[in-house]
C-alpha cells in the first residue's frame, strides 16, 4: 500500500494526498504527518540555521516549520563575535539570549556558531587601544590577542554552559591548498591559536562538544590537511571532539561516493561527524564577477519563475542521495543541519534567486522534502 506523507499544518500536495481508502471500502484515519525529526529519529538529529527574525518569532512562514520539523538549531549570525562583542567596551547578549531561550522553549539541541573565525570579527579585536594593528612579531601583541580570545570564549561559552551543547570553536582555518589560512588570528598569534581556542572552550564548558568546522572538506588537498590537523590536535590531547562538514553543495559536487569516503575518513579519527550547513546550490559555482555581470544584464535570476520540473526532480534526487549516505553513516553522524529554513532565507540568493533548501518561498515542502523523508523509510 502506498503511504503518503502530509506536512504538519501544510496542505497535502496534489498526488501526495493521503488516500484513506483500502480495498473493500474501509476508510482509514489519515496518516499522521511525518516530519524530518520523526523520520530521522532512529538515525540522527535534524537541525536548521535560524536568523534573528525567526528567533524573535517574527517569521510567520518559517517559525511553524522550525518547531515542527527540526530538533536542533544553529544561529546563522546571533553568536558571531560581531554580534556578541561588537566593541571592546563590553558584550551584547540580547540576540544570543533570545536564541538560546528559543531553543530551550522548543526542546532543541542548541549549537553555538562560531567563536574564532576570520569573518564577522570586529576590527578592534586585532588592534591595540590606539588603533595600531597588532603584529605577529611582537610577543606582547600575541599575548594581548590570546587574552582577548580567552576572555571572549570564557565569557560566551561560560554564559551558556550546559545549555549550548555543541560549539563551532574554530571555523574555516584551512585554505583549499591545505595550508593554514593567513587570518589575523594566525598572523598575530601563530598556528597554535587553534589549540588555544579549543583549550579555552573546554575550560569554559568541559561537557560541550567542540567542533572544527569547515567547507569543501571533500576536496583534496584540503581533506588530507584537515585530517593531519585533527590527528596533530588529538595527538597533543587538544579537546576537539567533532568535525563539522559544512556541505555547501552543488548539484553534482561532491558526489555521493566522495561524501561517503569523506565521512569515513573523519570518523576513523574517532571524531563525531556532523553535517553543519547543508544546502544545494542550483545555480552552480558562479564567481562574484560573473554574478555582478549577470545582475547588470538582469540575467542573475535564471529561474525567476521557479525551478523547471526536471531540475526540481534532480534536486529531490540529489537530496535523497545525500541523505542516503548520511543514513549509511548514522553511527558516525549525530546531526545534520540545513543552512536555512526556506529558499527565501538562504544566503545563496546573493548569486541570484536560488532554490537550495527543502521548503519553498511560501514555506511549502518541495519534492526534495518528500524525497528526504522517503529516504529515511527505505531500508
Ligand atoms: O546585521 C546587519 C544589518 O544591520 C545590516 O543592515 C545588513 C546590511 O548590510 O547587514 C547585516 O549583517 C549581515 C548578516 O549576514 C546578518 O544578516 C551581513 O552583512 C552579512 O554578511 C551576513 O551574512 C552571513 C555570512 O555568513 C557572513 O559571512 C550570512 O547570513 C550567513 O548565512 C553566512 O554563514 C556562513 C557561516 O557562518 C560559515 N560558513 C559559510 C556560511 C555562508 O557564508
Amino acid at each position: 500500500m502506498k503511504i503518503h506523507f502530509t506536512l504538519a499544518g501544510a496542505p497535502a500536495v496534489a498526488g501526495l494526498a493521503t488516500a484513506g481508502l483500502l480495498a473493500g471500502g474501509i476508510t482509514e484515519k489519515a496518516a499522521e504527518p511525518v516530519t524530518l525529526t520523526d523520520a530521522y529519529s532512529n538515525y540522527f538529529l535534524v537541525g536548521v540555521a535560524i536568523n534573528q527574525k525567526q528567533i524573535d518569532g517574527e517569521d510567520q512562514r518559517g517559525d511553524p516549520i522550525i518547531k515542527a520539523q527540526f530538533d536542533s538549531i544553529t544561529p546563522e549570525n546571533a553568536l558571531k563575535w560581531d554580534a556578541t562583542q561588537p566593541t571592546p567596551d563590553g558584550y551584547n547578549f540580547t540576540e544570543a539570549d533570545r536564541y538560546v531561550e528559543f531553543g530551550e522553549k522548543h526542546h532543541m539541541t542548541i549549537v553555538g556558531h562560531t567563536l574564532v573565525w576570520h569573518n564577522q570579527t570586529p576590527g578592534w579585536v586585532f588592534q591595540d587601544k590606539n588603533g595600531r594593528p597588532l603584529s605577529g612579531t611582537n610577543a606582547a601583541d600575541r599575548a594581548l590577542l590570546l587574552a582577548r580570545m580567552r576572555d571572549h570564549i570564557h565569557t560566551v561559552v561560560g554564559r551558556y554552559k550546559g545549555r549550548i551543547k555543541i560549539w563551532d570553536v574554530v571555523n574555516e582555518a584551512l585554505n583549499p591548498n591545505g595550508t593554514l589560512r593567513k587570518s589575523s588570528w594566525e598572523k598575530i598569534i601563530g598556528p597554535d591559536y587553534i589549540e588555544k581556542a579549543f583549550q579555552y572552550a573546554h575550560e569554559a564548558d568541559p561537557d560541550a562538544i567542540l567542533r572544527y568546522n569547515d567547507f569543501s572538506l571533500e576536496d583534496e588537498p584540503k581533506q588530507s590537511a584537515a585530517i593531519a590537523l585533527m590527528k596533530k590536535l588529538l595527538g597533543e590531547g587538544v579537546p576537539v571532539t567533532a568535525i563539522g562538514l559544512q556541505d555547501h553543495d552543488q548539484m553534482k559536487w561532491p558526489s555521493a561516493e566522495r561524501e561517503d569516503e569523506t565521512i569515513s575518513a573523519f570518523a576513523k579519527l574517532g571524531l563525531k561527524v556532523m553535517i553543519t550547513e547543508l544546502d544545494v546550490n542550483v545555480l552552480g559555482g558562479r564567481r562574484t564577477a560573473e554574478v555582478s555581470e549577470m545582475a547588470s544584464q538582469g540575467r542573475a535570476n535564471t529561474y525567476a519563475n521557479g525551478l523547471p520540473p526536471d531540475l526540481e526532480r534532480a534536486l529531490a534526487q540529489r537530496y535523497a542521495d545525500l541523505f542516503s549516505v548520511f543514513i549509511k553513516h548514522h553511527n558516525d553522524i549525530s546531526l545534520v543541519t540545513l543552512w536555512g529554513v526556506t529558499d527565501a532565507d538562504s544566503w545563496l540568493n546573493w548569486r541570484g534567486q536560488n532554490y537550495p533548501l527543502l521548503f519553498d518561498r511560501e514555506g511549502k515542502p518541495k519534492p526534495a522534502f518528500y524525497s528526504v523523508i522517503k529516504a529515511a523509510g527505505e531500508p
